[in-house]
């Protein structure tokens, strides 16, 4: 049974879907073994807790500087005993010990077709935003393992989605999670977790 973490800032629709395809056996091999925010009371912890799983905040609101933050996330999904971290919505840069211990194991959702409308500053509803602005007409989404850079590592999987006419930043958003993210994220856990990704 493949352990993971799932790291959270806000929303949490990611984890959600998550959570709902483990329930209905659309991943299998794959259990939640805890959800973490960098942010307090944020709809994804609300999301977890209704799901009984352990859940727990580390905000970097809490430590005295950023080292201290760094070393209590790390410390802290070390202590779950996970095989994946899945960053689902994890606007917080990875910190590079992390990134070693971990090598491999940590897989993000990015709403845009990398390499479009990717790395710093890419972000929720900028990506969004930068997409109508540049007047493309598809988009989507991108499951990838994280490296050290922003948005660069070995991608998984991509789902495309199109812009409609009108879109603002909000419906596009909604059409690429509804279309992309809520389905190849859960797909790309249910391949790690059986085996069929080297
Ligand atoms: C999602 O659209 C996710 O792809 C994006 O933040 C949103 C979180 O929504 N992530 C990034 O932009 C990472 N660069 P959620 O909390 O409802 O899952």
């Amino acid at each position: 049974m493949l352990r993971i973490a799932v790291l959270v800032s806000g929303g949490g629709t990611n984890l959600q879907a998550i959570i709902d395809r483990i329930a209905d056996r659309t991943i299998t091999n794959a259990e939640i073994a805890v959800v973490i925010s960098n942010n307090h009371g944020v709809k994804a912890l609300e999301r977890a807790k209704q799901a009984d799983l352990p859940a727990c905040c580390v905000s970097p609101k809490d430590y005295d500087d950023r080292a201290a933050f760094n070393r209590a996330l790390l410390e802290t999904i070390d202590a779950y005993a996970v095989d994946l971290i899945v960053l689902a919505g994890f606007l917080v840069v990875i910190p590079e010990e992390i990134i070693d211990r971990y090598e491999n194991r940590i897989i993000n959702i990015h709403p845009s077709l990398i390499p479009s409308f990717c790395g710093t500053g890419y972000y929720g509803l900028k990506v969004h935003e930068a997409a109508l602005k540049r007047g493309v007409k598809i988009t989507g989404a991108t499951v990838h393992f994280v490296d050290k850079g922003t948005d660069t590592g070995p991608i998984l999987l991509q789902k495309a989605v199109p812009v409609e006419d009108g879109d603002t930043p909000e419906s596009l958003q909604r059409r690429v999670m509804e279309q992309a993210e809520w389905q190849i994220l859960p797909q790309a856990i249910d391949m790690i977790a059986n085996g069929r990704v080297r």
